[in-house]
């Protein structure tokens, strides 16, 4: 009896574990005209980096490998 209630606690620690690296804390890239085939991160730091127009925030990881962490939201349709 005793080793199902450790047992259930484990499984509940594991669902509740994979839940929180399921990733929905990164902000997505926004499918929009200024990311449209956008996939240097060279290109991306132009916008992002200290002088850019939209600058990360000083709490933002410090990895510069962009793609690993944004998705992009959607693909635009090609016209
Ligand atoms: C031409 C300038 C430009 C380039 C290049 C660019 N961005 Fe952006 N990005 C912006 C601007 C401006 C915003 C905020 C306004 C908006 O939503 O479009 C933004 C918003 C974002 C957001 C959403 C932030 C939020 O709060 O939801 C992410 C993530 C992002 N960019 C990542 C990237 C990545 C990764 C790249 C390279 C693949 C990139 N951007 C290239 C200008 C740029
Ligand atoms: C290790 C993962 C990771 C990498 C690599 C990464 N980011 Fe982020 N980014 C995040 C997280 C997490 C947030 C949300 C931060 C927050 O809310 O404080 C974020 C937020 C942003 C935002 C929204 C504004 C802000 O500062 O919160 C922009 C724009 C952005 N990232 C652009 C980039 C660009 C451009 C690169 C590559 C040069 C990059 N990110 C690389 C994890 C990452």
């Amino acid at each position: 009896m005793k080793n199902n209630i450790i047992f259930l606690v484990f499984i509940v620690v594991v669902v509740g574990f994979l839940f929180s690296i399921s990733g929905r804390k990164y902000p997505q890239i926004p499918a929009d005209a200024s990311h449209e085939g956008v996939t240097e991160v060279s290109a991306c730091l132009k916008c992002h980096g200290p002088e850019g127009v939209s600058p990360r925030k000083p709490s933002h990881p410090p990895k510069d490998d962009c793609l690993k962490c944004h998705k992009k939201k959607r693909v635009l349709p090609s016209k």
